[in-house]
């Protein structure tokens, strides 16, 4: 992965406009919400290359793929902290699937809220992890889609981006640094042809979440991933909360006056 790929260089492979989105690049793919979508995509005989930092992880998780009904299913070995390694990534994965319909950004880190607090190269790492490396990707993935006229960018934030709270503001000013950037992606190349999906989950049963109090109660992520393969396959971009009741919920949390909010123990 040594030399740069620009994204106009790489050539735009041969698409077949009559069939739905079926080459999927998901970048982060051992997360639980990304694996529970690519099952559902699996069974509708896509062809996904799985992108993560952990190769026992995506072999298996491959090899579950193409037991579900997936045609092709090709993996890379990436830690997507690594900035320089991107392009060649991306270019190399869309080469393998012979082109692209969508890219579903998925990887992410919860941090440690306290030793962000104490520590600000935590700080740093958890807006590195969530938000500088999305930037990265995206850019090149916005400049390819583009080129081509058409593509879909579904790109996982969360509803934690909202409102800075004391309880996880590191995470959530990532994750606000991320809607922010994609939605103005959007407003950019939605015109050009492109469908930008900003995706915010509430909380979900995941690995991420494992060991939050009340977990028990959180969303489950089979019902959440067919949400958002939904939301994908209508090709439309936009901004959905997952489930779908948290985009009343921000919208009382966000006009909740700063005098109570400081109040509150959220
Ligand atoms: N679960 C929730 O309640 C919730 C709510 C809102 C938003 N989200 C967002 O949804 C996305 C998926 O979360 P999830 O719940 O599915 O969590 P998860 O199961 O913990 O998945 C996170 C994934 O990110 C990968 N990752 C982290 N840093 C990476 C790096 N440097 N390079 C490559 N991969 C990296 C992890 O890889 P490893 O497997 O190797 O660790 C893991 O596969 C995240 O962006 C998260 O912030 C989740």
């Amino acid at each position: 992965m040594a030399e740069t790929t620009s994204a106009l260089q790489t050539p735009l492979p041969q698409h077949d406009a009559s069939h739905t989105p079926k080459r999927y690049l998901v970048l982060g793919a051992t997360s639980g919400i990304a694996e529970a979508t690519c099952r559902i995509w699996a069974a509708q005989g896509a062809n996904i290359f799985l992108v993560g930092r952990s190769e026992n992880k995506l072999q298996a998780m491959a090899a579950d793929l193409r037991v579900r009904g997936a045609a092709y299913v090709d993996i890379a070995v990436a830690d997507l902290d690594k900035l320089e390694d991107h392009a060649s990534l991306m270019a190399h994965a869309i080469t393998q699937l012979g082109g692209l319909d969508v890219a579903y950004l998925a990887f992410g880190i919860l941090g440690d809220q306290p030793q962000a607090e104490a520590d600000a190269a935590h700080a740093e790492q958890i807006l590195h992890t969530n938000l500088t490396a999305p930037v990265s990707m995206l850019t090149w993935l916005a400049n390819f889609c583009v080129k081509q006229g058409r593509g879909t960018l579904a790109v996982l934030s969360s509803v934690a981006g909202e409102r800075g709270r004391k309880s996880n503001y590191v995470y959530g000013a990532s994750k606000a640094g991320l809607t922010a950037f994609v939605d103005g992606l959007r407003n950019r190349i939605d015109r050009e042809g492109v469908a930008v999906l900003t995706i915010k989950p509430g909380p979900v049963k995941t690995a991420m979440t494992a060991g939050m109090k009340g977990n028990e109660k959180f969303a489950d992520v089979n019902e959440v991933a067919k949400s958002i393969a939904d939301a994908i396959a209508k090709g439309e971009g936009g901004v959905m909360y997952v489930p779908a009741k948290w985009r009343p919920i921000m919208a009382v949390i966000r006009a909740i006056p700063d005098s109570m909010f400081k109040k509150l123990n959220l």
